[in-house]
């Protein structure tokens, strides 16, 4: 406690003042677990905020930074390390705190055998792989959250096995390899962003199991193959995003009608194909980026006055046809972009064609009208 100033120190005796009791009452920590964070932290190193420098004394479950314990029976629950976070502890000015970690994640997490969160989070800089004994030997995690790192190597395979996971967040590292097929058992899934890597392979066919996701964000990776149909009949799958990837074939025609669905994602692949109707006409999608395939035919002309969208993307495809007249009849468009196709007619007059610049319109074969000035 040599580097700690007199308010930290202040603080920390109030928390041990205000902890005492409760302690007395909680089981210490468990004797393996507390070794085994050791083991963790050794193979970690950050200097900017100290998060480490509260991790001494024999008991784990009391004070350590970022652990917390079940307190029956001391085992470790969490541990949750954010280099991104907005807490009192790591922001003593009320500033966001912006930490870096280096190293790599011990196998040693792997003993932590009652670990229900394990987060190590934005600290950009630990590399190595994901151990994969984290995938069979911590039967009870619940959440995932390795994000915003370097991690290489693959996703474990048998993921699939993390029967409790709800979250599995590996976004923003330097992942390879495919996702692996046993992701579809997570039955209580709900949120899975694995966006910004290096995935390969095909998104699995049947991601549709995962009825409890809400969130499927896969972007930014390089997966190949078809978007599987499955996914349109997911009953909570709120947001898809599949952007900025090489996927082939057709929007499948169904995921118009998934029923809770409010963004689509699927810019930057090589889809093919029609816009499905019903997708144009699904009252809930509130943001649908379809730019930059090379979808064909006409837009849809099937908008509606429950038609409501903050972002409609449909630019750099092959599109024909006219601008459809029903969009004027839309509740809201904040955000149109039908740039680069191959639109051609007058653009409707009055709102909300008479909101957007020439920019939305540019660059197809033969607009006019509105921004793009008077139809000869
Ligand atoms: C739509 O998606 C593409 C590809 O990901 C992206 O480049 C573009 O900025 C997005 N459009 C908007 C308006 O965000």
């Amino acid at each position: 406690m040599a580097t700690s100033s007199p308010a930290v120190a202040t603080a920390l005796l109030l928390l041990a003042a205000v902890l005492a009791p409760l302690a007395a009452a909680a089981a210490a920590c468990s004797a393996a677990d507390r070794d085994a964070l050791l083991s963790i932290r050794a193979a970690l190193s950050e200097a900017r905020l100290g998060v480490f420098s509260s991790w001494s004394g024999a008991d784990c479950c009391a004070g350590w930074y970022g652990v917390a314990c079940d307190p029956t029976d001391g085992r470790v629950a969490d541990l949750t390390l954010r280099g991104e976070a907005e807490d009192a502890v790591m922001a003593p000015a009320g500033r966001p705190a912006s930490g870096v970690m280096s190293g790599y994640v011990s196998d040693a997490v792997c003993r932590l055998g009652r670990l229900s969160s394990l987060v190590l989070a934005d600290w950009k800089q630990i590399s190595g792989p994901i151990p994969s004994c984290v995938a069979t030997d911590l039967p009870y995690l619940r959440i995932l959250e390795l994000p915003g790192n370097r991690l290489t190597g693959g996703i474990p395979p048998a993921v699939g096995s993390l029967s409790r996971l709800t979250v599995l967040n590996l976004a923003d590292n330097q992942l390879t390899g495919a996702v692996p097929g046993s992701i579809t058992s997570l039955a209580s899934l709900k949120h899975l962003d694995l966006a910004n890597n290096q995935l390969t392979g095909r998104v699995p066919a049947d991601l549709g199991k995962l009825v409890m996701l809400s969130r499927a964000l896969l972007g930014r990776n390089r997966l190949s193959g078809p978007i599987p149909a499955s996914v349109s009949s997911m009953p909570r799958l709120a947001d898809l995003d599949l952007s900025e990837n090489q996927l082939t074939g057709a929007i499948p025609g169904g995921l118009g009608s998934a029923h809770v669905l409010t963004s689509l994602y699927l810019g930057g692949n090589r889809l093919s194909g029609g816009i499905p109707a019903s997708l144009l006409r699904n009252s809930g999608l509130g943001i649908l980026n379809l730019s930059q395939n090379a979808l064909e035919g006409a837009v849809p002309d099937v908008f509606t006055p429950q038609s409501y969208f903050m972002l409609l993307d449909l630019s750099r495809n092959r599109l024909s046809g006219g601008v459809p007249r029903s969009l004027a009849s839309a509740a809201y468009v904040g955000h149109l972009d039908l740039s680069h196709n191959r639109l051609c007619g007058a653009i409707p007059a009055g709102p909300p064609f008479n909101h957007f610049d020439a920019e939305s319109f540019g660059g197809n074969s033969c607009l006019c009208g509105g921004p793009l000035g008077k139809c000869t």
